[in-house]
């Protein structure tokens, strides 16, 4: 409490507003009005200040190239910009003291007064408190604005609805990288293989599914899941339901011992799913299943979507497991 007292009194005294300092005997020496320098760091602010709003910007446009760049440079010249600020605040503008020994605990009133006087009177040859408490104001909150704005990352802070889009609809074919459809009988057991719907955009979160073939005796989907997996074929968001990452292994024992039987495996923090059982967590840290994409086999031999996928894609959020998606 004591030293948040004399912090409230300390930053008063800098700017001018404490009152009395003249009636007692000064502590530090008057020093000499910079004027050009004060000019200097309300400049330096102000260009912080402005770096700032260039990196909430920068962050705000996706469209941009080196995007990544320019929010490291615009967020490091703020801090860059506000550190010469106050390096050139102590140096030229506050009153320095070459003490031979450590100031002493404050503990009586007139020790506190002392310090207060210290701090009030350093201040003293400012001749511009105003510009320069206004420039730091920008500047701080600019800064403060740039250091919260990442925040808005975590999700749509009240339109949520995007993240229940999917690219999936009756009768979408399932293409490859090169846009090449899947035929059923090239679907192997095995291994897995990655599809995207086709003419849509391969980078959106929902695009992705890996396919895979089972033992379809093995299978074991949910009741009203039955017709989703012709000859056995099953498809699933590639995007992990921990934190988005690409489930990118595709276990498959080759002898018993090893383990029972085939699972999808995301290598960020090994969450582990059940492709015959409709993609429930079998093991690691993700919360819920992979979302099933229903498939079908048109008249020439060719992998479709059989509708949208069985729950939104990607990490969880509020309310995931209350909807299904939408077909964009
Ligand atoms: S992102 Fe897949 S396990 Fe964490």
């Amino acid at each position: 409490m004591r030293w948040l007292r004399a912090a409230a009194v300390a930053l008063l005294g800098a700017l001018g507003l404490a009152r009395g300092a003249g009636r007692r005997e000064r502590v530090v020496q008057p020093g000499e009005p910079a004027p050009r320098s004060e000019l200097v760091v309300a400049a330096l602010l102000l260009g912080a200040a402005a770096c700032a709003v260039a990196f909430c910007v920068f962050y705000a446009t996706d469209s941009l190239g080196h995007q990544t760049q320019l929010l490291g440079l615009s967020l490091g010249g703020a801090l860059a910009l506000l550190s010469a600020a106050l390096i050139v605040t102590g140096k030229r503008l506050v009153v320095e003291e070459e003490l031979e020994e450590d100031y002493p605990e404050p503990e009586s009133p007139d020790e506190q007064e002392q310090v207060t006087a210290i701090v009030r009177e350093s201040a003293r040859p400012l001749t511009r408190k105003r510009l320069l408490a206004g420039a730091a104001g920008v500047a701080g909150t600019a800064l403060g604005a740039a250091l919260i704005t990442p925040a808005l990352s975590l999700g749509p802070a009240l339109d949520t609805e995007s993240l229940y889009d999917a690219p999936w609809r009756r009768g979408t074919r399932l293409v490859g990288e090169r846009g090449t459809p899947y035929r059923a009988a090239g679907i192997e057991t095995g291994t897995f293989y990655t599809a995207f719907p086709e003419g849509a955009d391969p980078e959106e979160l929902g695009s992705p599914v890996v396919v895979v073939r089972l033992d379809p005796a093995a299978l074991a989907l949910p009741a009203e899941r039955a017709r989703w997996a012709p000859d056995g074929i099953v498809a699933y968001s590639k995007v992990c339901t921990h934190a988005g990452c690409a489930v990118a292994i595709y276990r498959k024992p080759l002898f018993a011992p090893a383990e029972p039987r085939p699972a999808l495996v995301c290598p960020c923090h090994y969450s582990t799913f059940d492709p015959a059982a409709g993609g429930k967590v079998l093991f690691g840290p993700a919360g819920r299943a992979l979302p099933q994409l229903p498939l079908e086999i048109d008249a020439t031999g060719q992998l479709r979507a059989a509708g949208n996928f069985s729950g939104p894609v990607g990490p969880s959020f509020w309310g995931v497991r209350t909807r299904r998606p939408r077909s964009t």
